[in-house]
């Protein structure tokens, strides 16, 4: 299977995604959120690059049918219902409510792929799902949300721990990205909290208090559920 990685949002161009399988991640904390609202019953989740964009299509919506959530510098939007923590999306809070979202980096990584084949969301929580889900592809792109424009260590670490499990099933052709950041996981035999002591924007997270955060979202495997993003609604399911 040959793999590229796409080191962070605006870096997603048609080229790299057209017609093409991509699984977007976005680790701390954005695709580790939307799995976890899923999960806990969310009817469905709608990705928006702006707040603007965001309160707009909640305008549409019932009151009372739907979440107003996201952030912006890792803090709760001003007058939203949630913020960007996979904690608050509780089942009593989420449960068949529509989440409308705004993220600085994830939100934004999904819509540069609507060129994109088919475009799963993964996170620490189902790498091994997504790895054994598209394990027949021959060819797959792993887009790294990153933060503000640069590449961030922690997707990265998730893109790698799927190619690790795919690649002990099938030969892999990884791009050289693929490649350092393999080597690093190996040898620090997939530790994710070695590997990732200092990442910028885990420490970012943890400066602002969002230890638990950091802790739910290194879990891994906790689920095999796999959202998609719908190309077609633009929402995901
Ligand atoms: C993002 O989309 O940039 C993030 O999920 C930021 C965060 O809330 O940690």
């Amino acid at each position: 299977m040959k793999i590229e990685i796409v080191p962070f949002a605006s870096a997603v161009s048609k080229k790299n995604i057209t017609r093409k399988t991509v699984v977007v991640i976005d680790v701390l904390r954005a695709t580790s959120v939307m799995i976890t609202a899923l999960q806990n019953g969310a009817k469905e989740i709608i990705p928006c690059e702006t707040i603007d964009e965001a309160k707009q299509i909640a305008l549409g919506f019932p009151s009372g049918s739907y979440l107003l959530c996201g952030e912006r510098n890792a803090v709760k939007i001003e007058g939203f219902d949630l913020g960007n923590s996979p904690l608050e999306f509780t089942r009593i809070t989420v449960e068949n409510k529509t989440i409308i979202i705004t993220t600085t980096n994830g939100t934004k990584a999904l819509n540069a792929c609507m060129k994109a084949k088919k475009v799963l969301i993964g996170s620490f929580l189902n790498a091994g799902a997504i790895a054994k889900n598209i394990q027949e592809l021959n060819e797959l792109v792993l887009v790294c949300s990153g933060t503000n424009g640069r590449f961030s260590l922690d997707d990265g670490m998730c893109a790698v721990m799927i190619i690790n499990v795919i690649s002990e099933e099938k030969n892999v052709d990884i791009d050289d990205l693929g490649q350092v950041l393999h080597a690093m996981y190996k040898n620090k035999h997939g530790d994710l909290y070695k590997l990732l002591q200092d990442a910028y924007h885990l420490k970012l997270l943890l400066k602002k208090g969002y230890k638990n955060d950091v802790d739910y979202c290194l879990q891994t495997n906790t689920t095999n559920l796999i959202p998609v993003f719908d190309l077609k609604s633009r929402m995901v399911y």
